[in-house]
C-alpha cells in the first residue's frame, strides 16, 4: 500500500501514449482459457486487475506468462479445476467471468459470488439467469455459486439491463455451447466488440456484437491466436481531463476517438478545444472550463467510469453543473473533494456541483478506482501538496500512472506506507 503525493497548480503539457483497455483485457484473458493452444495477447496493461485474472487462471491449471516484449501468453490445455479461489475472486468483480469459462469447458463451476463493493450493491443475478437459461443447474451454497451442465445449450436470453459483465459471461459460455444463443438487450461497449473479434479469430461464430442483439452459434472448439487489445478509452478520457483541469495541453496517442464520442462532446461543451486525429486526441484548455450537465448511460452514452473524473473538473468550472449517475452508486468520493474546498451536494443519483475558484490541497483517500482518478485530477489542480491514500485502487486500472503524469510536467511522488 502506498500514498501519492501531488504538488498541484502546474499546467500539464505533452503527449501520453494510452495503454490497452483493462476491461477488454480482463474479458479476453478469460476467453483465452476457453481455447486449446496458446494465445499471445498484445497491449495488455500491467495493472493489478490483470494480475488477479491471471492468478485465478493459474490456480485452475492454466499457464500464463509475460514475455520480454510485454506480451501475455495464455495456455489453457490443462484447465482441470472447477473451483475458483475464494480470496482472488472476491478481489475483483470481473473474476466472475471465470464462471462462463468453467461451465463451457468443464460443465461445472464453483465460483464465489462477488458481493457488494464500494460502488454499492452489484448483483450477478443476470449472469445466473443466463446460465440457467442455457441449461445449467444453479445453486448458491455458503456464498458460492455452484453450477453444472453436462452440455450448455443455446438459448434466447433478454438481459434486463444492458449489462457489460453479463454480456461477456454469456458470450464466453455460449461460444462452446450446443446450438445458437441470442443475447437480447446486450451491452454495446467497444470492449464487447473487442471480445467478439478475439473469440471469432479463435474460431467462434459471433455476429452482432456492438448492437443490441448478439447471435452466437456454438462451436466444438476454439484455438488460441495472437491478438492486440484495443486502447483504454477511460484512461484516455482521464488524461484529457488532466489537461482540462490544469489549463493544459495534452495529446493522447494510440486511441480510437470514436470510442469517446459522448465524452468528447461534453468536453467540448466545457470550452476545451478538442482536436481529433486518426488515433490521437488533443485537449487544449485556455480558459476556465464552463459548467455542463452530464448523465451516465450504457455505451454509446456518457460512460459511468468517467463520471467521477468529469465531476472533479466541474468542481472548478464556471457555473453549476448537474451530474446524474444512472449505473452505480458513485458519489461517496465527493466527501474527499469537499475537504479540498469543492462545493458539491448529492441527493440519490444526482450531484449538484457549484464551481469554486480553486481547490486546496488536503489529505484525501481513494475508495475505488475511478474515484481515485478523480482525486488525482483534483490534486493536480489544487493549490499545495495533496496526499492521496488508497493508491492500490488506482493500480487496478492505471498503468505507469506517475510516469505518465510526470512526462507531461506533473509533480507526483509515490510514498511507501
Ligand atoms: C463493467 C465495467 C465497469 C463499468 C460498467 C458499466 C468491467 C470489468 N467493468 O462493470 O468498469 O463501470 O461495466 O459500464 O468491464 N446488474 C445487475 N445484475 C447483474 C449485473 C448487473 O443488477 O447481474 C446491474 C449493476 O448493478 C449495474 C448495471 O446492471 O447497475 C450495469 O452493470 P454492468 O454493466 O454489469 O457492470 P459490470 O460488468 O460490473
Amino acid at each position: 500500500m502506498g500514498k501519492l503525493q501531488i504538488e498541484g497548480g502546474r499546467r500539464l503539457e505533452g503527449v501520453i501514449p494510452i495503454s490497452g483497455a483493462k476491461n477488454s483485457a480482463l474479458a479476453i484473458i478469460m476467453a483465452a482459457a476457453l481455447a486449446k493452444g496458446e494465445s499471445i495477447l498484445e497491449n495488455v496493461p500491467h495493472d493489478t486487475d490483470v494480475a488477479v485474472a491471471c492468478q485465478i487462471l493459474e490456480e485452475l491449471g492454466v499457464k500464463t506468462f509475460w514475455d520480454h516484449e510485454g506480451k501475455l501468453h495464455i495456455q489453457a490445455d490443462n484447465l482441470r479445476a472447477y473451483q475458483a479461489p475464494h480470496e482472488l475472486v472476491r478481489k475483483m468483480r470481473a473474476s466472475f467471468y471465470v464462471a462462463g469459462v468453467l461451465l463451457a469447458r468443464l460443465g461445472k463451476a464453483e465460483v464465489p459470488l462477488p458481493g457488494g463493493c464500494s460502488l454499492g450493491s452489484r448483483p450477478v443475478d443476470f449472469h445466473l439467469k443466463g446460465f440457467s437459461s442455457m441449461g445449467a443447474e444453479i445453486s448458491i451454497e455458503y456464498g458460492c455459486m455452484k453450477a453444472e451442465a453436462k452440455k450448455l445449450s443455446g438459448c434466447k436470453y433478454y438481459i434486463n439491463r444492458a449489462s457489460v459483465g453479463t454480456t461477456v459471461n454469456l458470450m464466453l459460455a455460449a461460444s462452446l455451447a450446443e446450438g445458437t444463443t441470442l443475447l437480447e438487450n446486450a451491452a454495446k461497449e467497444p470492449e464487447i466488440v473487442d471480445l467478439a473479434i478475439y473469440l471469432n479469430s479463435m474460431g467462434a461464430k459471433i455476429r452482432g456484437a456492438g448492437t443490441e442483439v448478439i447471435r452466437i452459434d456454438g462451436v466444438k472448439e476454439l484455438v488460441g491466436v495472437e491478438y492486440d487489445v484495443i486502447p483504454d478509452r477511460i484512461e484516455a478520457g482521464t488524461y484529457l481531463l488532466a489537461a482540462a483541469i490544469t489549463g493544459g495541453d495534452i495529446t493522447v496517442t494510440d486511441v480510437v476517438p470514436e470510442h469517446l464520442r459522448a465524452f468528447l462532446l461534453k468536453l467540448r461543451e466545457t470550452g476545451v478545444q478538442v482536436e481529433e486525429g486518426e488515433s490521437t486526441i488533443r485537449a487544449i484548455c485556455r480558459e476556465r472550463p464552463k459548467a455542463v450537465d452530464i448523465e451516465t448511460a450504457p455505451y454509446p452514452g456518457f460512460p459511468t467510469d468517467l463520471q467521477q473524473p468529469f465531476l472533479a473538473l466541474m468542481t472548478i468550472a464556471d457555473g453549476t453543473s448537474v451530474i446524474r449517475e444512472t449505473i452505480f452508486d458513485r458519489f461517496r468520493f465527493v466527501d474527499e473533494l469537499r475537504l479540498m474546498g469543492a462545493d458539491v451536494k448529492t441527493e440519490r443519483d444526482t450531484a449538484i456541483v457549484r464551481g469554486v475558484d480553486k481547490l486546496l490541497a488536503a489529505p484525501i483517500e481513494a475508495t475505488d478506482l475511478r474515484a481515485g482518478a478523480a482525486l488525482v485530477l483534483a490534486a493536480l489542480a489544487a493549490e499545495g501538496v495533496t496526499t492521496i491514500t488508497g493508491v492500490e485502487y488506482l493500480d487496478r486500472g492505471y498503468e505507469f500512472l506517475e510516469d505518465k503524469l510526470a512526462s507531461v510536467g506533473a509533480k507526483v511522488k509515490r510514498l511507501k506506507e
